[in-house]
């Protein structure tokens, strides 16, 4: 029986968290949160705040004054998206959430696409919404950009062997006990090398990971918080963690075990 299984029944998958962390995301918060709220209405909202300096804490706690299924844990400061994400997963693990969904503040993970990945979240463990395949697209970003993404899921693809065409993709839903399979407490990725973090463990895992297609669309207002201290860290990260798979595989040849990623 695959780890997933036997799990399957216990999750209350109805149950759905949207995690939005932010930094200097003052405009786009309301917004987003607004449209979530509408795309899917019985989702409740947990924004990830970084004390950010342009007072999107503020704007968070307003939100949260207006409407009980909207959330915010503020946080004392820019700490990484991967560190965000490690607290909104143990808060909705803590309550009790069935299915829990990343998303970006800036509008590029459109709500209204959330009912499709949820849809496949009854056969899968994570569901990735994805932009390196069939069907998924990505609109008004630079050249420069789509060269990195492409670049960084073949670099990733190649090392790690995995069954995956978008591992960096930041618009997810995970089960809740495909996070406590995982176990989150040895995962120390802080940007957005996160993504391909856990993507890795659920695959070693052989939890069921499912890609739909999505449309990504780069935000109109702010910045991206894209730096290369990011992308240093996710080039060293899957570097040692291609280096370690390809050295596992090779020992497994010697004894004829499988490997995990032909799980
Ligand atoms: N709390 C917190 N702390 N939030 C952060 C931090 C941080 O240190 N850094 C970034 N964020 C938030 C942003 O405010 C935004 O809501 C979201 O994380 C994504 O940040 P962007 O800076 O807009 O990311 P991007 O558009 O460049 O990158 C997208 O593509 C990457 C590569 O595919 C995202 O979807 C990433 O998740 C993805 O890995
Ligand atoms: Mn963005």
């Amino acid at each position: 029986m695959p780890a997933s299984a036997d799990q399957q029944g216990s999750d209350r998958i109805d149950r759905v968290l949207v995690c939005i962390p932010t930094y200097n995301e003052r405009e786009n918060l309301p917004r987003i949160v607004q449209r979530v709220r509408a795309a899917v209405p019985h989702a409740d909202v947990l924004v990830l705040d970084d004390n950010s300096p342009d007072g999107t804490g503020a704007v968070a706690d307003e939100l949260v004054a207006a409407d009980p299924q909207v959330h915010v844990l503020h946080r004392p400061g820019k700490q990484g998206l991967g560190n965000a994400y490690l607290a909104g997963f143990a808060w909705a693990l803590d309550q009790g959430y069935g299915a829990i969904v990343e998303m970006d503040a800036d509008g590029s993970h459109q709500p209204e696409q959330l009912p499709t990945l949820l849809a496949a979240l009854p056969d899968a463990d994570l569901v990735i919404g994805a932009r390196w395949v069939r069907g998924g697209s990505v609109v008004n970003w630079p050249l420069h950009r789509k060269a990195l993404s492409v670049g960084a899921n073949l670099y990733t693809r190649a090392l790690l062997g995995m069954p995956v065409h978008d591992a960096t993709a930041g618009y997810r839903v995970y089960r809740a006990s495909a996070l406590e399979a995982i176990g989150l407490d040895h995962v120390a990725s802080q940007g957005y090398c996160f993504q391909v973090d856990l993507t890795q463990r659920a695959v070693r895992m052989g939890l069921r990971v499912v890609e739909v297609p999505i449309t990504f669309v780069e935000r109109e207002v702010g910045d991206s918080k894209m730096s290369g201290d990011i992308m240093r860290e996710s080039l060293q990260r899957i570097t040692a963690w291609g280096v370690s798979h390809r050295a596992d595989q090779v020992r497994r040849l010697g004894r004829r075990e499988p490997t995990w990623h032909r799980l």
